[in-house]
């Protein structure tokens, strides 16, 4: 019997929604060989599937000229955080920690309830962003998810209790916090007017092509405008009118149904929304996420989110045009001509890479506050040649009704113009100096094995040229003209993680990819402002075989220009670090530690037998120079 806790959203989708050729028994199956299967057989792949750029060198060969100007750190399995020679760390702010003097600290033995976590740092922090107004720093942070057994010690991580519930729901959201610096120690400050908890239950607005749909309207909301909360948010955005983006990810595993012979409408089934929910018990006391009473309820959500981070009083925007799905993070850039384009992820097997072009433009100093209400959306299409197209999503092109069923059946219509399947896309970011943005294809077991839950078939080749993908790759693409509204694209690999020291075929990675710098699962990908990109990985951390010497999950840093990579900084046990943001001065760079210990072998940060907990780390110079 597999504990649910031990899959992932992905996995638990596969066994409550398995496509037409694939039985519960053949998945599990699946699950339990995949561990132990790959150390024999090589991949049946061939190099000419492969488009490499000119510009990546080996790591030896960059080394001579190294633009990143500090010393690689090793990997390794330690409940800390390591980072290089003449850098320094501290938590800012955990789990738990109270926002407001009403709040009380954190108790390692009951882990909190539902008031102490309303007042709280929300759990599992993921993307955030630092905003700096009048003198203050404003952080805003992503709280994707919970572990159910770390947040609830007793009853063996379930749920028992109404309080329960509340605390889950609160534990999730957005946390907005404002932070002060003395002496070079960040801190909460406790009672800012800035301080803000956005949860499950917080009223949002629905706005764009989708908002009043007949497919968004609820018993409790019958005009479809109104919805109630944002969960698993994961990756995040910004805008250069200064709002923070937050993306809803796998909001499928919070519902359930309380008739086990409801029939679920297959496109619920294409975000992998079924009868069972991940354990969060949240239809227990409300009966929003019981989908045999509420059908439409998970069709409001699944969208970006923008919030006004000075704001406290202000109602958060479900902005539907920019599609449903499970949204990693959401990069904007304006392009030459003022059209605001943002690049979206859905990270799931054999789902899709996304562009949103603003019908309205930017105006520097002007009211941009809706160009997300309208635009056109488009899906990727990757060639064999390193070139590409974006397909727009229009009812002519997909079929579909209206521009509000595409925004709300996103996956659908980019199925309908057969767009190409993706190895999970995670992160977008894009260079701040030129046209040229990079994605993140985390890793995919069903590459070339079977098509994703719309039956798209996804063949090995282009941008995902490896069956089984176990480590992932970075694809990057230049628009063409330099312009990101434009049509077209070339694209190549900028590396391809993997194991050179286990693996002597496509397995040992792309030519960047060292003993001494390789990891598994990109995830987080950001540029810092001299054009640096940082990786951050969610992966496989057992140190063992496919990944023996790779250790915990981590972060590096890449010199684009050359195709170097080296590691920058190792996590606690069993976390994934995730979110990067950083000081207008520069000189201090955020990072996410998100779940240490999720399954039971960590006390980071605090140490002893304390509770794991995710936390924000602040990282500077020990000299004070700038890091991004
Ligand atoms: Fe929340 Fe795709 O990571
Ligand atoms: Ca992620
Ligand atoms: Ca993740």
């Amino acid at each position: 019997m597999i504990d649910r806790e031990d899959l992932t959203f992905d996995e638990f989708d596969e066994i409550e929604n398995p496509g037409p050729e694939q039985t519960d028994f053949e998945i599990l199956t699946d699950k339990m060989l995949a561990r132990r299967s790959f150390m024999k057989g090589g991949l049946a792949l061939g190099l000419g599937s492969l488009v490499l750029g000119s510009t990546v060198l080996s790591s030896r060969d960059a080394m001579a000229t190294s633009r990143l100007a500090f010393k690689a750190v090793a990997a390794n399995s330690n409940d800390t955080i390591t980072v290089p020679d003449g850098y320094d760390w501290q938590v800012v702010v955990r789990w738990g920690d109270p926002l407001w003097s009403k709040g009380v600290n954190f108790d390692h033995a009951t882990r909190g309830n539902g008031e102490s976590q309303e007042l709280s740092f929300g759990d599992n922090n993921d993307g955030m962003a630092l905003f700096t107004h009048e003198g203050r720093y404003i952080l805003a942070v992503n709280n994707e998810y919970t572990n159910r057994k770390i947040i609830y010690p007793g009853n063996d991580g379930k749920p028992a209790t109404a309080d329960d519930v509340r605390k889950g729901k609160a534990a999730h959201g957005i946390s907005v916090l404002e932070l002060s610096n003395a002496d070079g120690y960040w801190t909460v400050v406790k009672d800012s007017k800035y301080n803000r908890r956005l949860t499950a239950d917080s009223p949002m607005e629905i706005t764009g092509p989708a908002r009043g749909h007949e497919l968004l309207k609820t018993a409790a909301d019958p005009s479809g405008t109104k919805s109630l909360g944002t969960w698993n948010n994961c990756g995040n955005g910004r805008t250069p009118w200064g709002t923070y983006l937050t993306c809803e990810e796998n909001f499928n595993g919070y519902f359930s149904s309380s008739d086990e012979n409801y029939q679920v409408d297959p496109a619920l089934k294409r975000y992998g929304v079924g009868l069972k929910d991940w354990g969060y018990g949240w239809a227990m006391t409300d009966e929003r996420f019981d989908i045999s009473k509420n059908p439409n309820e998970p069709n409001r959500a699944g969208y970006i989110v923008e919030i006004d981070p000075l704001d406290p009083t202000s109602t958060p925007k479900k902005r539907t045009a920019l599609g449903r799905f499970k949204h990693e993070n959401a990069e904007l850039v304006v392009a030459n001509d003022g059209h605001v384009v943002v690049y979206l992820g859905d990270d799931e097997r054999g789902e899709f890479l996304y562009r949103f072009v603003s019908a309205g433009k930017y105006v520097q100093g002007g009211d941009n506050s809706n160009l997300l209400e309208d635009g056109t959306l488009y899906v990727a299409k990757f060639h064999e040649d390193g070139k590409g197209e974006w397909l727009a999503l229009t009812p002519e092109t997909t079929g579909m009704k209206s521009k509000a069923e595409i925004c709300i059946h996103t996956r659908m219509a980019a199925s309908a113009v057969g767009a190409t399947t993706m190895d999970r896309p995670e992160w977008v970011t894009s260079h701040p100096s030129k046209a040229e943005v990079y994605c993140a294809l985390t890793n995919n077991k069903n590459r070339g094995v079977k098509p994703n839950k719309g039956g798209d078939e996804t063949p090995v080749g282009g941008p995902n040229p490896r069956e089984k993908n176990l480590f992932g790759q970075i694809v990057r693409w230049r628009p063409e003209g330099g312009d990101h509204t434009a049509k077209g694209f070339g694209w190549d690999l900028f590396a391809m993680a993997g194991n050179p020291a286990v693996h002597n075929d496509l397995r040992k990675g792309s030519a960047n990819i060292t003993e001494e710098n390789m990891f598994n699962s990109p995830d987080g990908l950001a540029f810092d402002s001299q054009g640096f990109l940082w990786i951050q990985t969610d992966g496989n951390y057992s140190n063992a075989k496919d990944f023996a010497g790779q250790g915990n999950n981590q972060m590096l840093c890449a010199d684009t220009e050359t195709g170097e990579i080296k590691r920058f900084l190792v996590g606690p046990k069993e976390c994934e670090v995730t979110g990067i943001t950083w000081s207008a001065d520069r000189r201090t760079m955020f990072v996410g530690i998100q779940h240490p210990g999720e399954r039971g072998d960590s006390h980071f940060p605090d140490g002893g037998d304390a509770a794991p907990r995710s936390a924000v780390i602040a990282i500077t110079k020990k000299d004070g120079s700038v890091i991004g």
